[in-house]
Parts: structure tokens; sequence; C-alpha cells
């Protein structure tokens, strides 16, 4: 049951390739449009693997993992930010942006972990942050320093306060992270001066990209990483970066509820697809089809297409399906309306359930219908009966599916963490109402029995937040080789999903006739069909099988020649 993590001896899926510009061969093949259906593992480089013992996850920690990764079946990888960076949001805050901050390692380290990827047929994305810097980067300090009528000023949104005395702030904007989107600084001479606006942090001023300066300066950093081999870039906030002209008021003091509901005048504004089109052409300059994935939140998964079309960016984050609950209806809608809507652009469906933002699936599907947000453990049993479940349906959806780090472990969200230990900073702004992304951030387990269960090299060293001691028995060393286990699962899944074309290709499924409550779908290509049977109810249900078992959720049992579908399963059929 033990498995020598840094074992390479197992022939690669694939040829290894060039760790350069060339196309590469990864797991998915080195075919046209790699991306379509590719798997994409989410490495958050703080809690993956920490190679020098510091308690903090780094770059050559996550170098020593990739054959890990490779043998998952993963065909990519993408890093959250491992930037110079202050971390006032875990990174997010990017002080230099051509620059590896000293706690995750080097730019060789860096370099060394990209060439090692492609030589085992992995691909590399990497976290583009261009709607906010750090308040450390040298742009937003020399603003500061030179005072009012700097031109550095002019490349972040400085204003003049309202008020008499100009004590209040230049607009009702709320920050994300809750609070006044403004900030006032003290000019150099200590008097109270302009304010600047931070969507999110105070810590993360936003950039003005009508400044000429700011989009050079970005398509300067596109090109200094995909020089160094990287295979694509993630944006966040890729709807953030165009206010509307004015920066107007918004005219409500509820401003969190209405995201998602409404274009707001900061966020998914028709003007932002400008950029994209910009940054296509130069990902396109490049050999191996380097890709833009866009962290966009929009109220409508039409809007988010918008993001995609042919000259714009690649992939989109579906986010309108991570924030569905375990229900056949709702999941056959966002199914047909995230397809229906990415055919017109010619974009592949993205598919995600977990990420470094939201409660781990494995804890959602636990508790009742509630957001992204849970702050209970609720039942870990039944959550992850479905987590295992929607996994196999993700799988097996046309498009390309994102996997976040520890979920193939089954993780739970660690609902527990002391308020001592916390480190967002919505937490910390939110006065504990909000903010609780910590739960999804620990580290996670590879072996041993004492914390940090092989995340760090010494038994008993530090991690930077606690794991809990029940996460001994979830580590990737006790779980593999267990057939019932989830990485297991993950592991087959993967396979499978290589072997079978049917999964993944294409633009649409066929649904078949099913229960309430269970959802049945066909997927046809010229290597053959597959069949996925979901069941969503608390019953077993009965069903005469629609062909050859491929890989199960959980154990089917067959009954009176039909095949039995266990609650909340999923089963791929070959037909
Ligand atoms: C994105 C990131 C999140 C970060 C925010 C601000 O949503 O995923 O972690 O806090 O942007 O950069």
């Amino acid at each position: 049951m033990t498995q020598n993590l840094a074992d390479t001896s197992r022939p690669a899926a694939v040829p290894a390739a060039e760790p350069t510009a060339e196309p590469i061969a990864t797991n998915a093949g080195a075919s046209r449009g790699w991306w379509r259906d590719a798997v994409i593992y989410q490495v958050y480089p703080r809690s993956f693997a920490d190679g020098n013992g510091d308690g903090m996850g780094d770059l050559p920690g996550v170098r020593s993992r990739l054959p890990y990764l490779r043998d998952l079946g993963v065909d990519a990888v993408w890093l959250s930010p491992f930037y110079a960076s202050p971390q006032a949001d875990a990174g997010y805050d990017v002080a230099d942006y051509r620059a590896v901050d000293p706690m995750f390692g080097t730019l060789l380290d860096a370099d060394a972990l990209i060439r090692d990827a492609h030589q085992l047929g992995l691909r590399i994305i990497v976290d583009l942050v261009p709607n906010h810097s750090s308040d450390q980067h040298e742009w937003f300090q020399r603003a500061l320093r030179e005072g009012p009528g700097s031109p550095l000023r002019e490349r972040y949104h400085f204003r003049p306060g309202k008020g008499a005395q100009g004590e209040l702030p230049p607009n009702d904007w709320e920050s994300i992270f809750g609070g006044p989107a403004w900030t006032r600084t003290v000019d150099p001479d200590g008097t109270p001066g302009d304010w600047y606006l931070h969507l999110f942090a105070p810590e993360q001023p936003d950039f003005n990209w009508e400044n000429p300066a700011v989009a050079d300066e970005f398509r300067s950093i596109l090109r200094f990483w995909l020089d160094m081999g990287v295979d694509g870039f993630r944006i966040d906030v890729a709807h953030g970066m165009v206010k509307a002209p004015g920066l107007p008021d918004l005219g409500s003091h509820d401003q969190l509820k209405l995201l998602g509901n409404d274009v707001m005048p900061f966020f998914d504004q028709d003007g932002v697809h400008e950029i994209y089109r910009a940054w296509r052409k130069i990902l396109d300059e490049y050999p191996g089809e380097r890709i833009g994935v866009a962290e966009a939140w929009t109220p409508t998964v039409q809007r988010t297409a918008n993001y995609v079309r042919p000259d714009e960016l690649h992939q989109a984050f579906n986010f309108q399906y991570l924030g569905t609950h375990w229900d056949a209806a709702a999941l056959r809608e966002v199914i047909d309306v995230s397809l229906d809507a990415m055919r017109p652009v010619d974009a592949p469906a993205t598919w995600v359930l977990s990420n470094h933002d939201v409660t781990r699936h494995a804890t959602r599907f636990a508790n009742p219908p509630g957001g992204t947000q849970i702050r209970t453990a609720g039942d870990r049993e039944l959550g992850l009966r479905r987590a295992r479940a929607a996994t196999l349906l993700m799988l097996a959806l046309p498009g390309s599916a994102y996997l976040y780090q520890g979920e193939e472990l089954g993780l739970p969200d660690v609902t527990d963490l002391p308020d001592e230990v916390r480190q967002d900073p919505s937490f910390f702004r939110q006065a504990g109402q909000d903010g609780f992304r910590d739960g999804c951030r620990v580290p996670i387990p590879w072996s041993g029995t004492e914390a940090p269960y092989g995340f760090g090299p010494t038994p008993g060293g530090p991690s930077w937040l606690p794991q809990p001691a029940s996460w001994a028995e979830l580590s990737v060393e006790v779980q593999t080789g267990d057939p019932t286990s989830t990485l297991e699962l993950y592991r087959s899944a993967l396979a499978v999903r290589r072997e079978h074309p049917a999964l993944g290709a294409g633009t649409a499924v066929s649904w078949l006739p099913s229960a309430e409550g269970v959802l049945a779908f066909r997927r046809d290509s010229a290597a053959g069909s597959f069949v996925c049977t979901v069941n969503t109810t608390p019953e077993p249900v009965r069903i005469a099988a629609p062909g050859r078992l491929l890989l199960a959720s959980a154990e089917l049992a067959v009954v009176d020649g039909e095949s039995v579908l266990p609650t909340d399963s999923a089963v791929w059929w070959a037909v």
C-alpha cells in the first residue's frame, strides 16, 4: 500500500517531450486543441509540497511531486501565484510579476519546474493577476512617494475624496473583501491626500487599464513567461480590469449580493474584451497552443462565453457549475445551458467543483444547499459519496475539467480552524462574517502518521495551517493501492478518460430517459459510445445495464439481471 512518490521508473504514459516552445506530447496526446478536453490540476503552491521544511509549500516541492501528477493522469497543472509578494492575499497581491517570491524559490526553480513538467508530458499554466498589484509594487510605492501629479498615479485609480475635506470615498463601491473599496492616502507632506481604489484588500490597488503603460507592461509580462515556456495563463479577476467611465456610484450598500446577478460598473464591462483580443495575438505568436483561461465571475454563462470568442481567450471557468448543488434537475440544466452557451463561440465548456476560494465540494455536498462558503462539516460520509459521484459526472462531460489539489484524496474542508491561525484577508475585513477560504487551503497529506504527513520533509515539522489528525488516514500513501479509495477512483477515471475519446470530446450530451433524480446521458464518438448514469437520490435505483461497466463511484449490485445504482453514485458504461 505504500508508494515511492519520487519513483519515476514507471514509464511515462507518453514519450518525453522537449521542454521548450515546441508542442509537447501530454497525457491527452499532442493533438491540436489539447486544451479542449484537458484535465487541468490546480496546485496551490503554499499547500502542495514543502521542499525545504519551513512549513510553506514551494516550487522545489511541486517539482518533486510532478511524477505523482503525471501518474494521476492529468494533462496540465495550473499553479496559483508564486511571484514576489507580501502575501496580503496569499500571493494574489503581486509586487514583482517577473520574480519568484523567496518563500517559493527562485526563477531557476520555476524554469526547472517547467522543464521537468514538459519532460513528463505535463503542461504548465501560471496565474496572472492583472486587475491589481500589491501596494508594495514599485509603481504604487512611487505613486505614493511622488504625490499628486505623479504620472505613476495615472496607472492606478487615485481620486480626491468627497466632502468638504475630501474625507469621504470618491464613490460608493465596496470591496469584495468587505468595507469600502477606497483607502485614503497620506501626502508626502503628511496631510491626508487622495484615495485609491482597491476592489479587494487595501494592499491590492487596482490598475487603471486606460493607461497605456499598464497594457504595455502586461503584454511584456505575458511574453516573459511565454519565453520561459509556460503553456498558458489563468487570468485572475479577468472580468475586473475595465471600470465604467466616471466610476459611477452603484446606489446600493449590499453590493456583494448583487455580484453575479448583474453587470457591475467594475465587473464584466464590455471594454475588457479589447484586452483579451490583444493578448490572444501574443499567445498565438508562440508555438504549442498557449492558452488563456478567464476567471470571470459573470451573471450568466452566456456572458462568460464572451471571454472565449474565437479571437479572445480559450477557456473560462464555469462557476455556475461549481455553484450547483447535488440535484439532478439543476445539474442537467446547468450542463445544457453551459454547452449551449459555448457552442456558438466554438469554445469548450469547462467544469470545476473546487478551487482555493470555495469550500471543498466534499463538504459542500455534505451540507444542505448553501452556496460556496460553508462553515459546517456536515455529514462527511454523504459528502464524500456525492463528491466521488460528482467527479465521475464531471469527467464524463464534453470539454475541459479542473481539479483542485487534494480533491483526489476526498479531502473535506477544514471547518474548525481556530481564528488565530486564519490568514484569509477577507476573514479579518468582515470581522468573521465571511472569508473562510483557509479551510480549503490546508496543506495536503502525502504520507506518514505524524503531521505534516509528508507535506514537509520532517515528521513533526511545521505547516502554515494545521492539518487535522484525521488526515493521516487520507494520505496519498494510505490510499494508493486501495481499490476503494478516492485516489484510485480518480486514477482510474483519468485512465479511462484517456482510453475513451468519447469522454471529454464533442460539444453535446444526449440525455436518455431516466427516473426522477437520475441522470443518464450518452456520448458518441467514432471510437465508440459511452453512457454515464448518476443517481442523486437517497435510494438505490434499478436500471437495465446500458452497456459494459467501466467504472463506478460506489459498488454496483446486480439483482434479477438489473443493475442497482447505489444512492449518490455515478457509473460509466461502454456501449
Ligand atoms: C481571485 C483569486 C482569489 C483572490 C482574488 C483577488 O478571485 O482566486 O484568491 O483573493 O482574485 O486577487
